[in-house]
């Protein structure tokens, strides 16, 4: 049963009983989320249009902070996420993370409500498709700017990491197209090489020595 975790920057994640992980960092969901996805990825982007793709849509908190930065940064985004377990809306109901964004508060709401498998207009600046299924099954098509990989982690979701989902990520991210995510285990960085990727460390958020950075050559 997923339980509901307050982390130390006062904002909310999930804790996964059965995989015993985190759905983000317990030294701050929001700060790990700004810090990897947006710092290190959207600001870091130059792509305007910027055609975002997620792995794990989890609470929707890489889309909401992404949705508020493309508004604040007048910058037009596509924001495609899938989701192999989308959560119910009375979990995500509980969530604060819209609660510490006040004055975003409909955008949070209109993330979560809008259907899945359909391309929704969140803001002027936003657009949300919400793909409700497996990535490691899924047939993925399209041409994608910015790649934030947030999978659970490589031990606990080993099959999600493999040499196979990130050449099915490289065929889809453009060149020079970026890819962020939290792990800085080596066979990550080896498979993201083999798949064509040129990668780099930087120093991590709070609890976190390290994250990745990849670019597609
Ligand atoms: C670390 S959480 C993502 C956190 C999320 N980005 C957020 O902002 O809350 C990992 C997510 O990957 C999802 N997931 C697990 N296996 C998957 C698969 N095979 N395909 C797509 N998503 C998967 C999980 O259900 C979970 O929501």
């Amino acid at each position: 049963m997923t339980e509901i975790v307050l982390t130390e920057d006062g904002s909310h994640t999930l804790y996964v009983p059965e995989l015993k992980e985190h759905y983000h960092s317990i030294h701050g969901a929001v700060q790990e989320s700004e810090f990897i996805f947006i710092d290190h990825g959207f600001r870091t982007s130059r792509a305007s249009p910027v055609r975002i793709f997620e792995v794990g849509f989890g609470t929707g908190l890489n889309a909401l902070l992404t949705a508020i930065e493309s508004a604040s940064a007048k910058r037009k985004t596509f924001y495609t996420s899938v989701e192999r377990y989308p959560l119910p809306l009375h979990i995500t109901a509980q969530l604060n993370h819209s609660s510490l964004f006040p004055d975003e508060a409909d955008i949070s709401g209109r993330i979560h409500s809008c259907p899945w498998n359909t391309t929704s207009q969140i803001t002027d600046t936003f657009s949300l498709l919400k793909i409700e299924g497996d990535l490691i099954q899924m047939d993925l098509k399209g041409d994608y700017d910015l790649i934030y990989f947030d999978a659970f982690g490589p031990d606990k979701q080993p099959e999600m990491w493999t040499d196979e989902v990130f050449e099915k990520i490289s065929a889809v991210t453009v060149s020079g197209g970026r890819l962020v995510t939290y792990s800085a285990k080596g066979s990550v960085k080896r498979s993201l090489k083999r798949a064509g990727f040129e990668v780099s460390l930087f120093p991590g958020p709070p609890g976190k020595r390290q994250i990745t950075c990849a670019v597609k050559i």
